[in-house]
């Protein structure tokens, strides 16, 4: 009972210094050709945990040779995180699109990329920039515990057995007596 209340306690703790950390950040994103050596930054993104804004944006060019490109962003840990694409998928006539996937604290943790024939009607907003535009995308929450049915453990450690299921008759022998019953007395009945 007492772990479920500082279960509880946490999770609140957790949830409000997630709220209260759900400022705006800023990313920059690069593309980086397979046979290049260094990525090059190609835009950078103001975002929070429900929108993003393109701060600015510069379309890449690559050399015949780059058929892949790798988009992607750097942690503060100095990680990469990205995606492998077609360079073609750059080309100017293209709606292109950055997905920010951001988890619960608001947090930049993968970063996707789509591609699609430009349709000449994507309007120049504040997530839409030279035919790149962004969005985010935040990661779900999964179901949440039973946080008041505590699992108790036997001394040495392994959870507690369940009750073998009761056979049908087990169960159900009550109702069977009673039906017999129920004959022995009617065909008494009959009989007098
Ligand atoms: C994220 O930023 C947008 C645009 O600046 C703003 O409208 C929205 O309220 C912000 N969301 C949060 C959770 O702060």
């Amino acid at each position: 009972m007492r772990s479920t209340l500082t279960i509880g306690l946490a999770l609140a703790f957790l949830s409000s210094l997630a709220s209260a950390l759900d400022q705006d950040r800023t990313v920059d994103v690069f593309t980086w050709p397979l046979s290049a050596s260094s990525s090059k930054t190609i835009a950078q993104i103001t975002y929070n945990s429900t929108f993003a804004t393109i701060n600015s944006y510069n379309a890449p060019s690559f050399s015949a040779s780059d058929d892949i490109v790798r988009v992607g962003f750097y942690h503060s840990s100095g990680a990469w995180s990205g995606i492998a694409t077609s360079a073609l998928n750059f080309a100017p006539g293209k709606d292109k699109k950055l997905v920010l996937h951001v988890n619960g604290g608001g947090e930049l943790y993968h970063i996707g990329f789509r591609a699609s024939e430009g349709l000449g009607t994507s309007s120049a907003t504040s997530n839409t920039k030279d035919g790149m535009s962004v969005e985010v995308v935040k990661v779900k929450s999964g179901p949440t515990p039973h946080l008041n049915r505590p699992v108790v453990l036997s001394p040495d450690g392994s959870a507690p057995e369940k009750e073998p299921e009761k056979s049908f008759f087990q169960k159900y022998w009550w109702a069977i007596a009673g039906v017999l019953l129920l004959q022995v007395v009617m065909s008494m009945g009959k009989g007098e």
